[in-house]
């Protein structure tokens, strides 16, 4: 049988990537235009001059609201007209020519306003609700951004996620519902349904609502969707354990993933369909709690626990540069799972990535990147860490796109 590496090998001879990228009116650029290499390519410069911006760009190319989360208004290039006022564009776009596995494609995204016409209410307040992002895929507007899942596949690492295993578990549930939604295009649509019913739900019961029918209605909806969520969620951690007990690296420590969470800890033992049963019926138990500002129990508190193996320490505990290399060991069992998985490889976007890790790290993390043959658009303020892609990768300074 054929190697998971050999495999990887094999389907990453074919290329896939960003060839070009045009940003307008995109953050503090209002032209640029990158002809790339598939290949790793080092962004370098100072502090404050677009390197991250890049990354975010390029993270549009993916469904959601891009590596920083941000609000699709504030992206827009805003730019000083005098010493006192400040001019915002009025919209953004990203066009990127991209290869899928050799294959060409075209991705245009942009921020775009609705016609005043087509709103009933045309108060301005109204209207910016109604700025939204539209996508084109090969010149067709589509209406699904997990479509464009089938064409380009991201995974991303930024300074924010250091603190990922500290804090709360909000970001961590985030990041681990954006590793399945690479395998299960489904997902995103089914944890955003249950973020807004569970809105509704809550709201409905702020505000004293006591029709029983409607509430149960609401909350079968809910233990439907939470069960798949939960479901989706125990599969990634499932292949992502196998996967890195099977090759664990030999750089970076083998991690081991566990889901804490109710329902995802009762799918162990009983079929789903018992397991909504449940859900629907705890949720009903909980209407109370709700009135009194606690927070229902169900997939919306999981947390993702991380373990270094070799230690069996929890993250939380390990050291800030074991944590990087923890966060590094997810990232490459994903690439790599991605890889054998939907058969084409992600873009890695790695921003500062080599902060806190020792140099035997960062140059064995440059390394594997070379090996894997992808791209993977790299930020950091010091070019001269990179000598391991010397001669491999493309370097670019941000002073060149001024
Ligand atoms: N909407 C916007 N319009 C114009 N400029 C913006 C906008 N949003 C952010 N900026 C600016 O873009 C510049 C570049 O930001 P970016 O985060 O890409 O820098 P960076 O090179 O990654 O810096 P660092 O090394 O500190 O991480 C910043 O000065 C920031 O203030
Ligand atoms: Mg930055």
């Amino acid at each position: 049988m054929q190697q998971p590496n050999e495999k990887i090998q094999q389907i990453t001879q074919l290329k896939s990537g960003v060839e070009r990228l045009t940003l307008t009116d995109f953050r503090n650029y209002k032209n640029l235009r990158l002809e790339v290499p598939i290949s790793p390519i080092v962004i370098s410069g100072a502090n404050g001059t677009g390197k991250t911006n890049i990354l975010e760009a390029l993270s549009f190319l993916t469904p959601g609201r891009g590596l920083r989360s941000a609000r699709l208004a504030d992206i827009k290039r805003i730019h000083s007209v005098s010493d006192t006022n400040l001019l915002s564009a009025d919209t953004w776009s990203v066009a990127a020519d991209v290869l899928k596995n050799d294959e060409p494609h075209t991705i245009g995204t942009a921020l775009s306003k609705i016609n005043r016409e087509n709103i009933d209410d045309t108060k301005e307040d109204e209207l910016r609700v109604y700025e939204r992002r539209i996508v084109k895929i090969d010149g067709q507007k589509i209406t699904q951004q997990s479509e464009l899942g089938k064409y380009i596949s991201a995974i991303w690492i930024t300074p924010q996620m250091d603190r990922l295993f500290l804090g709360g578990p909000q970001p961590r549930r985030s990041f681990l519902d954006r590793l399945v939604y690479a395998f299960d295009l489904e997902h995103a649509k089914r944890t955003a349904n249950f973020e807004h019913l569970y809105r509704q739900w809550y709201q409905l019961l702020k505000s004293g609502c006591n029709d029983h029918h409607w509430l149960q209605t609401i909350e079968s909806d809910m233990a439907a969707l939470g069960v798949a969520i939960a479901a989706a969620r125990r599969e990634l951690v499932a292949r992502l354990n196998t996967f890195i007990t099977q090759e664990p690296d030999d750089v970076f420590p083998s991690v081991r993933l566990e889901l804490a969470g109710t329902i995802e800890k009762m799918l162990n033992n009983a079929p789903a369909i018992k397991v909504e049963d449940f859900y629907a019926s705890n949720l009903q138990k909980q209407r109370r709690n709700i009135v009194y500002n606690d927070s229902a129990d169900g997939v919306n508190r999981t947390d993702f626990k991380v373990y270094m193996q070799q230690k069996n320490m929890p993250a939380e505990l390990c050291s800030t540069g074991e944590q990087k290399a923890l966060l590094v060991s997810i990232i490459l069992a994903q690439t790599k799972c991605q890889i054998l998985d939907k058969g084409f490889a992600p873009v890695l976007l790695l921003d500062e990535v080599t902060t806190h890790l020792d140099d035997n790290k960062r140059d064995a993390l440059l390394s594997k990147i070379k090996d894997l043959q992808l791209q993977a658009w790299i930020t950091s303020t010091d070019a001269t860490q990179f000598a391991v892609l010397h001669n491999f990768a493309q370097f670019l300074e941000t002073t060149q796109f001024a």
